[in-house]
């Protein structure tokens, strides 16, 4: 299973190599990439444990966002190329929980029909002229596919097999601050959860207007522009996300998920999106 994994991660740090080298990048920057290069290579034929494949992720994340900051200026934004981010974990690393089989398909065939769709919706928008109907149905196709794209890249960062359970540092703080407690937020948000009707999320976001915290169901997202507020926890209450192991218990689902939250990437959410100020 981390094999796989390691490929996935080996295949994202190609993706990026090639970029790199078109890029004009400081020789401290792409060096420090190829070390992790590296890491994961001899980690493929050495093996390696699962916490250590974890911090391999994080690093990567780290070293990318490092990245894309040095090279603001360099490039400009480019559109139709989304590709799937691997997933922070092996596929059954949050069994029993939530199941191998589901998190395989919910990946790999739900998460990458997003990405798919999001870069077919781009290219028709950014790359053609369409008459005003058809270009009506693109911008659907791209808030309905960037949406779910996004959500779900959020999605997997926020949970690990190594939860800590309860909020702590500043989310814990600001959670205490706008509901109160955390028994209190956890039941607002597992009675949004399951108020969903149909597909839809529920989410924790922050709200750069008035500088707090907000819990809110996203349903049909194609109509939903998430304009102002940032998500720091989602939770997928698609059926797709939960009904081959749970089926039409959601309520199982929803107490399950809370066993799985990573604290430790709502808190960071909260402290970079704390910076943006209306
Ligand atoms: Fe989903």
């Amino acid at each position: 299973m981390n094999e796989l994994y390691l490929q996935a991660l080996k295949k994202w740090s190609d993706d990026v190599k090639k970029t790199i080298q078109m890029e004009d990048l400081p020789e401290e920057t792409i060096n420090t990439w190829g070390n992790w290069d590296e890491e994961i290579q001899a980690s493929l034929e050495n093996g390696v444990e699962q916490e250590q494949l974890i911090k391999l992720h994080q690093q990567g994340e780290e070293l990318q966002r490092h990245l894309s900051d040095s090279s603001k200026e360099l490039i400009r934004a480019d559109y139709a190329n989304h590709v799937l981010p691997p997933l922070p974990y092996a596929y059954d690393a949050l069994e029993p929980y939530i199941s191998e089989e589901i998190m395989r398909l919910h990946h790999l065939v739900h998460h990458q029909a997003y990405v798919n769709g999001l870069n077919k919706a781009e290219e028709e928008i950014y790359y053609r002229n369409h008459e005003p109907d058809m270009l009506r149905h693109w911008l659907r196709e791209q808030a309905f596919n960037g949406s779910g794209h996004l959500l779900h890249s959020v999605f997997w960062k926020n949970m690990t097999p190594y939860s800590s359970k309860v909020p702590s540092k500043q989310i814990e703080q600001w959670i205490n601050r706008d509901f109160g407690s955390f028994a209190h937020f956890k039941e607002g948000f597992t009675n949004v959860a399951k108020s969903v009707q149909g597909p839809g999320w529920a989410a924790l976001l922050y709200d750069p207007v008035n500088h707090r915290l907000v819990i809110e169901s996203i349903e049909k997202h194609q109509q939903n522009h998430l304009v102002s507020m940032i998500p720091l926890l989602v939770l997928d209450m698609w059926e797709h996300a939960y009904y081959l192991q749970y089926k039409t218990e959601k309520a199982d689902y929803v107490e399950a998920w809370w066993n799985i939250v990573d604290w430790e990437d709502v808190n960071n959410r909260l402290l970079r999106a704390m910076n943006i100020r209306d």
